[in-house]
């Protein structure tokens, strides 16, 4: 019983584990980014020319949104609309993957102040 109970646990990490990445493959994400993404936005997604935005270190699912929203018009911008086409729905994931997976973006917190 207890090997049993411990099996469940084991599947139920691996299941939530899996939901974290989305179902997108960083390596295969990797090489995507290397051939499409890489000039503009750097192969790990660290962009060193302010207008490209870095994509290092952002969620997987808000990558995934802003491709999806270019691909279908619902965000559009001439030169991001067209690399979005060439994407299909598992490659959103990949790439979303790889760049989440990466260093970068974080968010600073700053010092509570108490005005009185
Ligand atoms: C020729 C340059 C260029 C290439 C190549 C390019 N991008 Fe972009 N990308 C941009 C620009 C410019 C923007 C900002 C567009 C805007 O303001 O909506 C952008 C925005 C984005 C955003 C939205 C970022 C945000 O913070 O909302 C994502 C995600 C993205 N690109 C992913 C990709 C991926 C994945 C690839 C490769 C398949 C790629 N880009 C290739 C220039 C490029």
């Amino acid at each position: 019983m207890k090997t049993l109970d411990t099996l469940l646990l084991l599947a139920l990490a691996a299941g939530l584990s899996f939901n974290v990445h989305a179902g997108g493959n960083a390596a295969a994400g990797k090489a995507i980014a290397s051939e499409k993404c890489q000039a503009c936005h750097g192969a790990d997604g660290n962009s060193t020319d302010p207008q490209y935005p870095r994509l290092a270190g952002q969620h997987a699912n808000y990558l995934v949104k802003a491709l999806s929203d270019y691909n279908s018009g619902a965000r559009s911008n001439p030169i991001m609309s067209g690399f979005a086409q060439g994407l299909t729905e598992q490659d959103r994931k990949d790439v979303a993957a790889w760049f989440s997976s990466q260093s970068g973006l974080h968010t600073p917190v700053e010092p509570r102040t108490v005005s009185k």
